[in-house]
């Protein structure tokens, strides 16, 4: 018998020392690759396996790093004297390799040669992935154990599990090859059992019984190893050739589960001098194989969870940047972000881009709806602007032809915008009604005005229109109504008034409803001063101006009952209608008969109807005829 010893007593003592002293963090300088394999921390290169200087490797952890004849000198990695071929540290698994025992007769000696193995990671933070790792017998007429009991073995005849188990592979038959298919390991021509967890220790005894002396022209070996099952395919040149061996250099993989320590993460991250996880946006897991846990980087991180540095510790991963993660199209729009990344989809389309669904949920009747709603509306709305133009291109045609460049020039008179004025022009403010137009009440600049609306008037000629404003706007007298302003926007051009309170002597003289009585001493001092007023008309020095209407109507009452003269000179340029072309227009029962039959206007024909007008101050109750 033969056994191949591991160096298990010196790796007890590293180990012992891992968990008394806190776990101070690898210096920068460390050799991080033996060969072409990485070497994370917590593993580390140390010269040899007893000697740890505590920089470079957690202890327990230390690989020497040694040049191999074969491969030219390249330089592998062991553990004690097991080669590593690679580290995970997502895992918390190492790879390594096993020598394959084997049972084989010997034609010379006619006896059995045996070549039974051992490994020994008893004492260390390793032990047998009890996932990924399968006993495997090879061999036509084969019983080998897997003892995981080492007490007849070890030194202190104490540690590892009481555990023990046997496959038996044979082959059917006098002629071997015919009963062996390729793939599968079935027991015929190969065995393959799991291992329990938590295992450190196994030895492999091949029972003396089933040997291959009767069978050994066709089928010599036996072969038994511990190894990573999850790519093993068994071949029928297994049993039959030496091939099972040279496939694998007579080495085969194996996995070795690795942790921390031998409490639970929630033990451990209590101890902040010996917690190992110690990067940011690192996790602790348990160990699934036996005590300890092991670090892992948070979703959504990359990078070593043992290191604090945040060099070489958890990172965050662009995931948009990972064309396997993040396929792009389907209408998201990567973004990363601390931890992850979202793919919110684009404007309108639903879904999550993430999972690739991002679709565009409108459905082709409610675009051609919504397309539909939209041109109607930008059709109304390119038909209101080209109204709204019209109508501001007419404005200023109007605001022409009737003067308003001339009005401008003049400081006595306010030009209004029709816009300002609008708001007034509704049936709430009408004060007064009749041929000429219409009057509204309205409020400007804090003051109440009367705006006067012909209808359908037109100015016959504008600078005559013009000038006539004018000069009536500078007629300042306290018996005149005072014209403030116009607006000659519209086709019959506004007028804005000062606002009298008590409205027309006509409505006073004749509405019953208004109880106010006028003795003889209020309508001599109406008389009288309504005379002042036509006194002061008739007195303009450049112009003379005629009102060629003096009638009740157009004598308005102040607050005090003082009268206003109102309504003069322009009504006669304002044409109310097509049947008031001729130039006389007027109340006949106020008018000279002299301007009847003559048609021209002086201060005479004033003055007469002044005196009718008089006369119907005196009378009221005289009825004349109604034009
Ligand atoms: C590696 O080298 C060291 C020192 O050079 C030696 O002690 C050790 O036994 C070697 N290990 C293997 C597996 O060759
Ligand atoms: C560690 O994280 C990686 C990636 O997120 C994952 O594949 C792996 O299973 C994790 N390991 C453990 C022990 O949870
Ligand atoms: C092989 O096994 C048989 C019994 O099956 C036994 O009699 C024989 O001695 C064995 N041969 C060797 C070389 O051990
Ligand atoms: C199994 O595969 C090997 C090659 O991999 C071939 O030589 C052998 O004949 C195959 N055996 C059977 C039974 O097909
Ligand atoms: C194997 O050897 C036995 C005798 O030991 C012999 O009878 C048999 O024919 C041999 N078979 C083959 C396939 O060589
Ligand atoms: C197992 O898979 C690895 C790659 O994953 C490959 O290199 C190796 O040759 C495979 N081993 C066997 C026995 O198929
Ligand atoms: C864990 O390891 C420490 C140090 O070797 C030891 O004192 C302790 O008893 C162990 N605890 C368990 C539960 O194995």
């Amino acid at each position: 018998m033969m056994f191949h010893r591991l160096a298990a007593v010196p790796v007890v003592l590293l180990w012992l020392g891992a968990v008394l002293a806190a776990t101070p963090q690898p210096s920068s300088k460390c050799q991080r690759k033996c060969g072409s394999i990485d070497i994370p921390y917590p593993f580390g290169i140390v010269h040899s396996p007893d000697d740890d200087d505590g920089h470079c490797t957690m202890n327990g952890f230390g690989l020497t790093c040694n040049e191999t004849g074969i491969d030219g000198g390249r330089h592998r990695p062991f553990y004690g004297d097991v080669e590593v071929v690679g580290v995970s540290l997502q895992q918390g698994q190492a790879r390594m390799l096993n020598d394959i025992s084997y049972y084989c007769y010997n034609t010379i000696t006619r006896e059995m040669d045996r070549d039974e193995w051992w490994l020994n990671f008893v004492g260390t933070p390793l032990r047998f992935s009890d996932t990924t790792n399968k006993f495997t017998v090879i061999g036509c007429e084969t019983l080998a154990y897997i003892n995981g009991d080492d007490s007849n073995h070890g030194d202190d005849g104490d540690y590892g599990g009481k555990y023990m188990s046997g496959c038996v592979a044979m082959c059917r038959g006098d002629d071997v090859r015919s009963t062996l298919s390729n793939g599968s390991c079935s027991g015929i021509g190969c065995c393959q059992t799991a291992i329990p967890g938590g295992l450190q220790y196994y030895h492999v005894e091949f029972d003396s019984a089933f040997n291959t002396t009767e069978i050994h022209n066709v089928s010599r070996c036996s072969y038994a190893v511990l190894m990573d099952s999850s790519n093993f395919t068994f071949s029928t040149t297994y049993v039959t050739w030496p091939v099972f061996m040279n496939n694998y250099g007579s080495q085969a993989p194996f996995v070795m589960d690795w942790s921390i320590g031998n409490e639970t993460c929630d033990v451990a991250r209590k101890k902040p001098g010996s917690y190992a996880c110690v990067s940011d946006n690192s996790e602790c897991f348990n160990s699934l194989n036996g005590p300890g846990y092991i670090c892992n980087c948070s979703k959504g991180f990359h990078g070593n969870p043992y290191l604090q540095d945040p060099e070489h510790g958890c990172k965050d991963i662009d995931e948009c940047k990972l064309p396997q993660l993040y396929r792009g199209t389907n209408g998201g729009v990567c973004r990363n972000r601390l931890g992850g990344y979202d793919c919110p989809c684009k404007f309108r389309w639903k879904a999550d881009a993430k999972a690739g669904t991002c679709i565009d949920h409108f459905p082709l009747a409610a675009k051609v709806v919504v397309g539909t709603i939209v041109g109607i509306l930008i059709m109304v709305i390119i038909t209101f602007l080209v109204i709204l133009h019209k109508e501001k291109r007419k404005m200023a045609e109007f605001f022409k032809k009737n003067g308003g460049p001339t009005l401008e020039k003049a400081t006595s008179i306010e030009i209004y915008k029709y816009e300002d004025l609008k708001s007034f022009l509704k049936r709430n403010n009408l004060i007064a009604n009749g041929s000429f137009g219409e009057v509204y009440k309205g409020l400007l600049e804090n003051k109440l005005v009367a705006i006067k609306k012909p209808i359908n008037g037109t100015v016959r000629e504008n600078e005559q229109f013009a000038n006539e404003v004018i000069i009536q706007s500078q007629l300042i007298h306290k018996n005149i109504v005072r014209l403030i302003g116009c607006c000659p926007e519209v086709e019959a051009p506004l007028l804005v008034y000062e606002f009298i309170s008590q409205g027309s002597l006509h409505n006073i003289l004749h509405n019953n409803n208004n109880k106010v009585a006028l003795n003889l001493d209020a309508r001599l001092r109406i008389a009288a001063h309504s005379a002042d007023g036509l006194a002061y008309m008739h007195s303009q020095a450049n112009t003379r101006i005629l009102h060629g209407d003096v009638k009740p109507a157009n004598i308005l009452l102040d607050e005090n009952f003082a009268p206003k003269i109102l309504d003069f000179g322009i009504s006669r340029l304002l044409a109310t209608n097509k049947q008031h072309t001729t130039s006389i227009i007027g109340d006949v029962n106020y008018m000279d008969p002299v301007y009847l039959q003559e048609g021209l206007l002086t201060e005479k024909n004033d003055v007469y109807s002044f005196g009718v007008f008089t006369y119907k101050l005196d009378h009221p109750l005289n009825v004349f005829i109604n034009s």
